[in-house]
């Protein structure tokens, strides 16, 4: 596996790889890797001859007070992973190397990014799409892999590659769960052990909206207000939002005609998880 530190070296590696007329596929991600990145790559292995992953904590999508400084690393532990992988190569730069000082140019998308945690998180996902530009432009990808664990990334970063044309197909990964049903996220390592079991109050309340659904419950309230009821008889959980949305527009809806993502943000103590799942009626 090859390791490559600077954006320029990369470019120039992805260019030689064009040129050989290799196909090469992305999964970005800001590391402490788990299954679920792993199960990305596992993808995006099956569809092209050269993997490249990317392992980088962009500082540009965390606001002032989260937590860039206590992000979780270990590059060894990801390395080796990568490595089982077969991942050919693996991109790991420097935030100076990747942001010029006085750089002045972002992506912004502004109809999907407003909701959800785009809410909560102002500017987050410019600095998403930014990055995602960044490292489009970097590697050079004919296919990436994102997980739907980021639901609202997902359909956002589908918007960016429309919009402004990257000659990129994006996969969308589905995700990959802890046993007891609990989503993977280089966060979880956050929770306490009590933390951690109330922690499946998401899922759980994921589960029962699927099951009301199946029932025959179109009303987007009955369902929110069930997900809450659980949510809140939860210690420590408190929510950061519970909304179902079109699966495309990501605009609320009251009732349940077309496909609807649900999602939920909760925060466990000062760890913010997020959880969601799609419902086709
Ligand atoms: P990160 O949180 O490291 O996630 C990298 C990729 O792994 C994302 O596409 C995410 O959706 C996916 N992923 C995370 N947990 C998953 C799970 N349990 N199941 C399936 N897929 C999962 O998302 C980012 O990094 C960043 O925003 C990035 C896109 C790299 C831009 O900086």
């Amino acid at each position: 596996m090859e390791i490559i530190k600077t954006a320029e070296e990369m470019q120039q590696r992805a260019l030689e790889l064009k040129r050989a007329g290799r196909v090469v596929g992305l999964v970005p991600t800001m590391g402490y890797l788990h299954e679920g990145h792993l199960s990305l790559m596992r993808l995006a292995r099956k569809q092209c001859d050269v993997l490249v992953v990317s392992i980088f904590v962009n500082p540009a999508q965390f606001g002032p007070n989260e937590d860039l400084e206590a992000y979780p690393r270990d590059f060894e532990r990801d390395e080796a992973l990568c490595e089982q992988e077969g991942v050919d190569l693996l991109f790991y730069p420097e935030t100076e190397n990747m942001y010029a000082g006085d750089a002045s140019v972002r992506v912004d998308e502004d109809a999907l990014s407003g909701v959800l945690c785009g809410a909560s998180r102002p500017g987050h996902f410019r600095g998403v799409c930014t990055v995602v530009a960044k490292l489009f432009n970097l590697v050079q990808p004919d296919l990436a892999v994102f997980g739907e664990k980021d639901a609202q990334q997902l359909r956002i970063i589908e918007r960016l590659v429309r919009d402004l044309n990257f000659p990129v197909g994006i996969i969308r990964g589905p995700i990959v769960r802890e046993p007891d049903g609990l989503a993977m996220s280089s966060r979880n390592k956050y929770l306490s052990e009590t933390q951690r079991k109330n922690a499946l109050c998401l899922s759980r309340s994921l589960e029962q909206v699927a099951e009301l659904f199946g029932q025959g419950e179109r009303e987007a309230m009955v369902l929110r207000e069930a997900m809450a009821n659980l949510i809140r008889s939860v210690p420590e959980a408190e929510i950061d939002y519970i909304e179902i949305v079109d699966d495309t527009s990501l605009v609320t809806v009251d009732e349940i005609r077309n496909d609807v993502l649900v999602a939920l943000a909760v925060r466990m103590g000062d760890t913010r998880l997020i959880d969601n799942l799609v419902l086709r009626p």
